[in-house]
Protein backbone atom coordinates (compact mmCIF):
# COMPACT_ATOMS: atom_id res chain seq x y z
CA UNK A 1 0.00 0.00 0.00
CA UNK A 2 1.53 3.29 -0.59
CA UNK A 3 1.39 5.95 1.67
CA UNK A 4 0.75 9.45 0.40
CA UNK A 5 0.99 12.71 2.32
CA UNK A 6 -1.04 15.69 0.52
CA UNK A 7 0.43 18.87 1.07
CA UNK A 8 -2.49 21.94 0.09
CA UNK A 9 -3.06 25.47 0.40
CA UNK A 10 -6.50 26.25 -0.72
CA UNK A 11 -9.78 24.31 -2.21
CA UNK A 12 -8.16 21.67 -2.62
CA UNK A 13 -10.02 20.42 -5.84
CA UNK A 14 -7.12 18.68 -6.70
CA UNK A 15 -7.05 16.62 -3.26
CA UNK A 16 -10.78 15.67 -3.58
CA UNK A 17 -9.99 14.52 -7.22
CA UNK A 18 -7.36 12.25 -5.64
CA UNK A 19 -10.18 11.32 -2.44
CA UNK A 20 -12.46 10.34 -5.21
CA UNK A 21 -10.05 8.48 -7.66
CA UNK A 22 -9.10 6.12 -4.42
CA UNK A 23 -12.79 5.73 -3.73
CA UNK A 24 -13.83 4.83 -7.37
CA UNK A 25 -10.72 2.55 -7.82
CA UNK A 26 -9.01 4.63 -10.48
CA UNK A 27 -6.16 4.69 -7.80
CA UNK A 28 -5.51 1.75 -6.61
CA UNK A 29 -3.02 0.36 -3.70
CA UNK A 30 -3.29 3.82 -2.06
CA UNK A 31 -3.45 5.22 0.42
CA UNK A 32 -3.84 9.24 1.74
CA UNK A 33 -2.68 8.73 5.24
CA UNK A 34 -2.53 12.53 6.10
CA UNK A 35 -2.84 15.96 4.65
CA UNK A 36 -0.80 18.94 5.39
CA UNK A 37 -2.27 22.89 4.91
CA UNK A 38 0.12 26.28 4.94
CA UNK A 39 -2.96 27.72 6.14
CA UNK A 40 -5.77 27.37 8.86
CA UNK A 41 -8.45 28.46 6.49
CA UNK A 42 -7.86 25.87 3.41
CA UNK A 43 -10.83 24.48 2.35
CA UNK A 44 -8.99 21.63 1.89
CA UNK A 45 -9.04 20.73 5.62
CA UNK A 46 -13.03 20.83 5.50
CA UNK A 47 -12.62 17.90 2.70
CA UNK A 48 -10.64 15.80 4.49
CA UNK A 49 -12.98 16.14 7.46
CA UNK A 50 -15.50 15.14 5.58
CA UNK A 51 -13.36 11.98 4.18
CA UNK A 52 -12.26 11.22 7.20
CA UNK A 53 -8.24 11.63 6.51
CA UNK A 54 -6.40 13.20 9.23
CA UNK A 55 -4.98 16.79 8.44
CA UNK A 56 -2.60 19.15 10.41
CA UNK A 57 -1.77 23.02 9.72
CA UNK A 58 1.91 24.12 9.74
CA UNK A 59 1.37 28.05 8.92
CA UNK A 60 4.39 30.16 9.06
CA UNK A 61 2.54 33.08 11.60
CA UNK A 62 2.55 30.17 14.16
CA UNK A 63 6.57 30.63 13.76
CA UNK A 64 9.10 32.84 14.81
CA UNK A 65 11.17 32.14 11.79
CA UNK A 66 10.64 30.39 8.35
CA UNK A 67 13.68 27.90 9.35
CA UNK A 68 11.01 26.92 12.50
CA UNK A 69 8.16 26.78 9.86
CA UNK A 70 10.52 24.42 7.96
CA UNK A 71 11.63 22.45 10.36
CA UNK A 72 7.59 21.72 11.75
CA UNK A 73 6.86 21.19 8.03
CA UNK A 74 9.50 18.33 7.59
CA UNK A 75 8.45 17.02 11.16
CA UNK A 76 4.82 16.98 10.26
CA UNK A 77 5.76 15.37 6.72
CA UNK A 78 8.13 12.58 8.43
CA UNK A 79 5.78 11.48 10.81
CA UNK A 80 3.74 10.17 8.42
CA UNK A 81 6.17 8.08 6.97
CA UNK A 82 5.33 8.77 3.28
CA UNK A 83 6.49 6.91 0.09
CA UNK A 84 5.32 10.12 -1.97
CA UNK A 85 4.32 13.65 -1.08
CA UNK A 86 2.18 15.21 -3.58
CA UNK A 87 1.87 19.07 -3.59
CA UNK A 88 -1.53 19.79 -4.88
CA UNK A 89 -1.77 23.28 -4.81
CA UNK A 90 0.72 24.12 -2.27
CA UNK A 91 2.30 27.80 -2.17
CA UNK A 92 4.84 27.52 0.11
CA UNK A 93 8.18 26.87 -1.44
CA UNK A 94 9.80 23.64 0.03
CA UNK A 95 12.84 23.72 2.06
CA UNK A 96 15.98 22.00 0.28
CA UNK A 97 16.61 19.86 2.82
CA UNK A 98 13.25 18.27 2.63
CA UNK A 99 13.50 17.86 -1.23
CA UNK A 100 17.07 16.19 -0.69
CA UNK A 101 14.99 13.62 1.56
CA UNK A 102 12.67 12.85 -1.05
CA UNK A 103 14.52 12.48 -4.30
CA UNK A 104 11.92 11.64 -6.79
CA UNK A 105 9.47 11.51 -4.10
CA UNK A 106 7.66 14.90 -4.42
CA UNK A 107 4.90 15.20 -7.40
CA UNK A 108 3.10 18.69 -8.15
CA UNK A 109 0.66 19.70 -10.18
CA UNK A 110 0.83 22.79 -12.65
CA UNK A 111 -1.43 24.17 -14.45
CA UNK A 112 0.23 24.84 -17.53
CA UNK A 113 2.64 23.17 -20.18
CA UNK A 114 5.61 23.64 -18.72
CA UNK A 115 8.03 24.38 -19.90
CA UNK A 116 5.36 27.31 -20.97
CA UNK A 117 4.45 29.82 -17.85
CA UNK A 118 5.96 28.27 -14.77
CA UNK A 119 8.36 29.23 -12.34
CA UNK A 120 8.55 32.28 -10.16
CA UNK A 121 5.51 34.23 -10.16
CA UNK A 122 3.09 32.05 -12.07
CA UNK A 123 0.58 30.01 -9.79
CA UNK A 124 -3.15 30.51 -9.55
CA UNK A 125 -4.44 32.20 -11.55
CA UNK A 126 -1.99 34.06 -12.53
CA UNK A 127 -0.69 31.63 -14.71
CA UNK A 128 -3.97 31.54 -16.99
CA UNK A 129 -3.95 35.33 -17.56
CA UNK A 130 -0.77 35.28 -18.83
CA UNK A 131 -1.39 32.46 -21.09
CA UNK A 132 -4.44 34.25 -22.59
CA UNK A 133 -2.51 37.53 -22.60
CA UNK A 134 -0.30 35.81 -24.93
CA UNK A 135 -2.75 34.61 -27.12
CA UNK A 136 -1.98 30.89 -26.87
CA UNK A 137 -4.64 28.38 -28.35
CA UNK A 138 -3.13 25.00 -26.34
CA UNK A 139 -2.48 25.01 -22.75
CA UNK A 140 -2.95 22.36 -20.28
CA UNK A 141 -1.23 20.81 -17.11
CA UNK A 142 1.91 19.32 -16.20
CA UNK A 143 2.66 16.42 -13.52
CA UNK A 144 6.43 16.72 -12.49
CA UNK A 145 8.84 15.63 -9.77
CA UNK A 146 10.13 18.14 -7.80
CA UNK A 147 13.36 19.56 -7.73
CA UNK A 148 15.07 22.51 -6.05
CA UNK A 149 14.01 25.30 -8.42
CA UNK A 150 10.48 26.56 -8.80
CA UNK A 151 8.87 24.34 -11.74
CA UNK A 152 12.22 22.94 -13.24
CA UNK A 153 11.86 19.13 -12.02
CA UNK A 154 11.72 16.57 -14.38
CA UNK A 155 7.90 16.32 -16.43
CA UNK A 156 5.97 12.99 -15.84
CA UNK A 157 2.74 13.37 -17.61
CA UNK A 158 1.22 16.23 -19.55
CA UNK A 159 -2.36 16.78 -20.54
CA UNK A 160 -3.01 19.70 -23.57
CA UNK A 161 -6.15 22.05 -23.26
CA UNK A 162 -7.67 24.45 -25.70
CA UNK A 163 -8.45 28.15 -25.25
CA UNK A 164 -11.47 29.35 -26.28
CA UNK A 165 -12.04 32.95 -28.25
CA UNK A 166 -13.21 35.29 -24.79
CA UNK A 167 -11.99 33.04 -21.81
CA UNK A 168 -11.44 34.58 -18.97
CA UNK A 169 -8.97 33.31 -16.79
CA UNK A 170 -11.21 31.80 -14.40
CA UNK A 171 -13.22 29.79 -16.98
CA UNK A 172 -9.37 28.80 -18.46
CA UNK A 173 -8.67 27.80 -14.73
CA UNK A 174 -11.59 25.42 -14.13
CA UNK A 175 -10.88 23.89 -17.96
CA UNK A 176 -7.68 23.26 -17.51
CA UNK A 177 -8.68 21.74 -13.87
CA UNK A 178 -11.50 19.20 -15.06
CA UNK A 179 -10.01 17.95 -18.45
CA UNK A 180 -6.35 18.03 -17.58
CA UNK A 181 -5.24 18.34 -14.02
CA UNK A 182 -8.11 16.44 -11.93
CA UNK A 183 -7.42 13.50 -14.60
CA UNK A 184 -3.27 13.48 -14.55
CA UNK A 185 -2.91 13.72 -11.00
CA UNK A 186 -4.85 10.97 -9.71
CA UNK A 187 -2.88 8.62 -12.92
CA UNK A 188 0.22 10.07 -12.11
CA UNK A 189 -0.07 8.83 -8.17
CA UNK A 190 -1.28 5.58 -9.42
CA UNK A 191 1.38 4.61 -11.83
CA UNK A 192 3.58 5.71 -8.92
CA UNK A 193 1.35 3.22 -6.70
CA UNK A 194 2.50 0.77 -9.44
CA UNK A 195 6.17 1.52 -10.50
CA UNK A 196 4.48 2.35 -13.94
CA UNK A 197 7.31 5.89 -13.64
CA UNK A 198 9.81 4.65 -16.03
CA UNK A 199 12.98 6.37 -17.42
CA UNK A 200 13.46 6.33 -21.16
CA UNK A 201 17.22 5.91 -23.12
CA UNK A 202 17.09 10.31 -22.61
CA UNK A 203 16.48 10.34 -19.32
CA UNK A 204 13.08 11.31 -19.09
CA UNK A 205 10.18 10.05 -17.22
CA UNK A 206 7.10 8.35 -19.12
CA UNK A 207 4.35 6.40 -17.56
CA UNK A 208 4.56 2.79 -18.75
CA UNK A 209 1.10 1.79 -20.82
C1 LIG B 1 -4.32 24.19 -9.16
O1 LIG B 1 -4.56 24.92 -10.32
C2 LIG B 1 -2.94 23.62 -9.17
O2 LIG B 1 -2.52 23.23 -10.44
C3 LIG B 1 -2.13 24.77 -8.70
O3 LIG B 1 -2.92 25.38 -7.69
C4 LIG B 1 -4.29 25.09 -7.94
C5 LIG B 1 -4.83 24.44 -6.70
O4 LIG B 1 -6.20 24.24 -6.74
N1 LIG B 1 -0.81 24.36 -8.31
P1 LIG B 1 -6.90 23.30 -5.69
O5 LIG B 1 -6.51 23.79 -4.30
O6 LIG B 1 -6.45 21.89 -5.92
O7 LIG B 1 -8.36 23.47 -5.91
Amino acid sequence: MLRIVVLVSGGGTNLQAVIDAINSGKITDTEIVGVIASNPSAYAITRCNNAGIPSSVVYRKDFESAEARDKALIDAIDSYSPDLIVLAGFLTILPKTLIDKYPEKIMNIHPSLIPSFCGDGYYGLEVHRRALKRGVKVTGATVHFVDDGTDTGPVIIQKAVYTKPDDTPEVLQRRVMEEAEWQILPAAINAFAHNMIKKDSNGNFYIEE
